[in-house]
């Protein structure tokens, strides 16, 4: 099975790839996984997947048992917490016991901070479902729910002890799931390998139609990049801010509409308009401009769309928690591979990218 390592020293973990569930119990037996484990989902995988996998850890010898809560974004927050809190107490987990985080990004970033605080902290492992989770949320540790109206704003690093990906899992994903998640993917290119996004322009039609080789092969070198981000800076001191990449536009999007619109297609709205700033700024080509707006548009992705007036968005930019000392802070490309961080990014050429990314294409 392809496999990679996350070297965080005593918090080291293996990423798996595979086509099935069926090695999870090896891969939990390898990290000496206790018997007692309380799988963690949604409502909508719960359907799908967890009989399954409940099914295959108790023929393996483990004391299984899976809970759900309401899936969405808006399930997550504490109350959502004090339900899997509630479960691992009905289900009799100690502190030696374990969560499997089984779903999309909003199930790992809950499971995973339940884990992190029940009985001052228990391990967990990630089985990601979704695209955007295979390549991105499930690695690197943050967990986390909304807040007060601010997003992941109450949580904790808490990284899983294993992270098992079944790629064919996103055979049944909703087709707008599978774009947002390749906002994350492109993203990726762009920041750190200019080769994997001459890979993805190539070959779309491919990984559209969901070849499980080729799946696999993309999320490893998904994982591999966030991983070698995550490992130089794990808390996010530095270096691994460049994955806000088209982030800082983009939750002002999601906010202007009122997260009706897949936090993906916002992130790649946010790069247009991050690249943007770099073009005008001659660190980007207008050709590389161009090929990021198609890649995007080859994976379904809008790359205009209706704002409000500039202020208002920027409202919603300046309440962003990413901020540095009251500064927005930009990741603007140098090339497609590359990045670079900054907070002198004026108010002209928000305003411009606003214009150019809210114009009719
Ligand atoms: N921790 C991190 O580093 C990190 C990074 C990026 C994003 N995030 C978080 O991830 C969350 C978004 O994650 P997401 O995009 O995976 O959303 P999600 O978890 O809400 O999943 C999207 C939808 O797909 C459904 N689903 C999941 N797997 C499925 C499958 N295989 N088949 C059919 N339906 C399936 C879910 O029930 C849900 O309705 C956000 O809350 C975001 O803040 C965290």
């Amino acid at each position: 099975m392809e496999k990679l390592y996350v070297n965080l020293g005593e918090r080291s973990y293996n990423i798996k790839f595979s086509s099935d569930f069926a090695g999870l119990p090896d891969a939990m037996a390898e990290i000496n996984a206790p018997p007692k484990i309380l799988i963690v989902t949604d409502t909508n995988v719960e359907r799908l997947y967890a009989d399954e996998v409940c099914a295959l850890l108790k023929d393996n010898g483990y004391d299984a048992a899976a809970y759900a809560f309401e899936a969405g974004e808006e399930h997550k927050n504490m109350n959502s917490i004090l339900g899997i809190c509630n479960a691992c107490i009905e289900h009799g987990l100690d502190r030696k016991s374990m969560i499997a985080a089984l779903g999309g990004g909003v199930v790992g970033d809950m499971a995973g901070f339940a884990a992190a605080i029940f009985m001052r902290g228990i391990d967990f492992i990630q089985i990601p479902t979704t695209l955007l989770s295979q390549s991105d949320s499930s690695v690197g540790g943050k967990t986390g729910i909304d807040f007060a109206g601010s997003k992941n704003i109450l949580g904790a690093f808490h990284q899983p002890r294993l992270v098992y990906i079944n790629v064919n899992t996103l055979k049944t994903l909703p087709n707008e799931q599978f774009v947002s998640g390749m906002g994350e993917v492109i993203k990726h290119g762009i920041i750190r390998d200019a080769e994997f996004f001459d890979y993805l322009c190539e070959n779309a039609d491919t990984i559209k139609a969901l070849d499980s080789d080729l799946l696999i092969r993309m999320a490893k070198t998904n994982c591999a990049i966030k991983a070698d981000v995550v490992m130089h800076d794990e808390r996010e001191n530095g270096l691994r801010a460049i994955l806000n990449f088209g982030h800082t536009i983009g939750h002002a999007v999601e906010s202007a509409y009122d997260f009706q619109m897949t936090h993906g297609e916002c992130v790649g709205i946010g790069m247009i308009g991050a690249s943007y700033i770099a073009q005008k700024r001659g660190m980007i080509t207008a050709y590389e401009l161009k090929r990021i707006e198609d890649t995007l548009k080859l994976y379904g992705f809008r790359t205009r769309v209706k704002l409000p007036e500039s202020d208002v968005v920027m409202g919603y930019m300046q309440k962003d928690k990413k901020k540095l000392m009251g500064k927005l802070k930009f990741v603007l490309p140098v090339k497609i591979g590359e990045v670079m961080q900054t907070t002198d990014v004026t108010q002209d050429e928000i305003y411009s990218a606003f214009d150019y990314i809210g114009g009719v294409s």
